[in-house]
């Protein structure tokens, strides 16, 4: 595999970037005024406007040379037609497949796995059905009005975002909790109100093996035994989602109350598949299938749009654009939105898991920088916190704001909308970031001169707006289908295998090395290194051990 480094392409970006660096974003749109215009794109539901990135017309051309380079065209399709692309793991990347229209077949290693995505899904709704009429029950006979999701990571982040972020959807009286860390207070706080006869638990786990959700798990089951007297309650208020039947079953849930996925869908895209069950229950069968057309629309376009006017293809290539030529080390993602609270760290995980590598696909090292890190804050709670340093610190944070014109409350206050004053923050924050204010200008005001330069506003700071009609199901499937892509591009063009997570697995076998230490009366046995070996001391004393 050569490196993209060393091609003409990224050269020529080096040079371009070097002329483009000393321009201001003022003079790009002075110069240009058919600008916006021409950068502004729509796929499905979308519309991004990225006129307020420091590019020209020469530059989107440089990035799209860069994207035929690394043959970004066929590694779409390799993708979507199940090539083996996680190449560490030797898997498909078929996440798509989770959404393919009924009927649309897709055969992959000899199997139909459009068919295998759809049998689940019928499965779920029909479970999801039930338990949302009141005819799934307890073990006592009562209908169930609380879905504890017990996952972590992607089993976890996916359901608990987009169950927050469509709640105003949940029509059936059935509320939604997640629990996934394995601190205690985490379960025991989650479960202290709950009523056991109408609580159900869902145990989402691809592998079944993970520490905190078994362990978890296992305080949920003695939770409700406890409660409800008799081990035979587990069956009706346990279900489980997973890749993994024999483990399911070892744990004591009823294969026959299993939700299946398959390996080729990783953790971190899964929620559109059986890890959506909690989702879906709260949700009904379909709005959740309103979601998966969502996602569908933007796989759609992702396929085929030209890359100059392909929504993903832009986004992944002005974050190339930003980490490896302008040196940027993150990405802020803001919502304008307070029920995409926890959109930001779902993309951490589906961004930074994915794209945090330094060996290529290859198993040679990088050279550029890769994985950008995501952070964000809804708006406008963000202004009051961290955007002075996005506004006038020395770092360059290329930023993501995402909009909707439709509220779901309209409260007003002195005759205007909070909706409107929420969009007049976004488009404001936007605005100054790019443009600033000029010493000039603040001077003219009648500031006093030694107070001047602390008030200028530097602007020429980058940002992408993401404007949507509503938050609905399916617009809430295209933003994820459109991240999904970006990290894809962007994974792409620095020829990592986005798709595997090695460097999360030593952490785990650690802790399990280390556990007997910390809980044990014996003397520390080994530990892995003398800072950790007095830690392990300090906290049994203070343990009282
Ligand atoms: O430790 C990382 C990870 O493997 C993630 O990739 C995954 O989403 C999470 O753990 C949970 O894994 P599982 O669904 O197998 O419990």
């Amino acid at each position: 595999m050569a490196d993209i480094t060393e091609s003409p392409e990224w050269s020529a970006l080096a040079e371009h970037q070097a002329v483009l660096a000393g321009r201001h974003l003022r003079e790009l749109f002075a110069d240009d005024p058919g600008r916006v215009g021409r950068m502004t794109v729509t796929a499905g539901d979308l519309r991004l406007d990225y006129s307020k990135h420091r590019v020209t017309a020469e530059t989107l051309r440089l990035l799209v040379a860069l994207a035929e380079r690394a043959g970004l065209r066929g590694r779409i399709e390799a993708m979507f037609s199940g090539e083996h692309i996680n190449v560490s793991e030797d898997r498909a990347v078929l996440h798509t497949a989770l959404r393919l229209p009924p009927g649309e077949a897709l055969t992959v290693d000899g199997q139909d796995v459009s068919a295998d995505v759809h049998a689940v899904l019928d499965r779920m709704a029909e479970f999801a059905g039930r338990v949302r009429a009141g005819e799934w029950t307890g073990f006592t006979g009562k209908s169930i009005t609380t879905v504890v999701n017990i996952g972590i990571g992607g089993s976890d982040l996916g359901p608990a975002m987009a169950y927050e972020a469509l709640h105003d959807y949940a029509d059936a009286g059935i509320s939604c909790r997640f629990v996934s860390n394995i601190d205690p207070a985490d379960i025991v706080g989650k479960l202290a109100d709950l009523d056991p006869e109408r609580t159900l638990f869902v145990v989402a786990s691809k592998t079944f093996g993970t520490l905190e959700t078994l362990t978890n798990a296992k305080v949920a089951r003695r939770w409700l035994v406890e409660r409800l007297g008799d081990d035979k309650a587990v069956s009706r208020h346990f279900v489980a989602v997973s890749t993994n039947a024999e483990r399911v079953a070892e744990f004591g849930i009823d294969t026959a109350n299993m939700f299946g996925f398959w390996d080729w869908v990783g953790g971190r895209y899964s929620f559109d598949g059986a890890i959506g069950l909690a989702l879906m229950i709260a949700i009904g069968g379909e709005a959740f299938r309103e979601m998966l057309a969502g996602f569908r629309e933007i796989d759609e376009h992702f396929r085929a749009a030209p890359f100059e006017a392909n929504m993903p293809v832009l986004m992944g290539l002005l974050g190339v654009w930003y980490t490896d030529f302008f040196g940027a080390q993150t990405r802020a993602v803001l919502p304008y939105s307070q029920r995409l609270a926890r959109f930001p760290a779902y993309l951490q995980q589906l961004t930074m898991e994915s794209n945090g590598k330094s060996v290529r696909a290859d198993g040679a090292p990088v050279v550029a920088q890769t994985g950008e890190i995501f952070w964000g804050e809804p708006g406008t709670n963000g202004q009051h916190a961290f955007y002075q340093l996005l506004h006038q610190g020395t770092r360059l944070v290329p930023a993501d704001f995402i909009g909707f014109a439709e509220p779901f409350e309209e409260p007003a206050v002195d005759g205007t909308a909070m909706h409107d004053l929420l969009t007049a923050n976004l488009l404001a924050q936007t605005s100054a970031l790019a443009f600033g204010k000029t010493a000039e200008e603040i001077a003219a005001e009648g500031t006093p001169a030694a107070v001047v330069p602390h008030k200028v506003m530097p602007g020429n700071r980058p940002t992408s707006t993401i404007l949507v009609r509503k938050l609905t199901p399916k617009t809430l499937g295209s933003l994820v289908a459109l991240y999904e892509h970006v990290v894809f591009v962007e994974g792409t063009i620095w020829g990592i295998d986005s798709f595997d997570q090695w460097g999360v697995e030593l952490g785990k076998v650690m802790a399990m090395d280390l556990a007997p230490a910390l809980t044990s009366d014996e003397p520390p046995g080994e530990t892995p290194d003398p800072s950790t070996a007095a830690l392990v001391r300090a906290y049994r004393e203070l343990r009282g051990r």
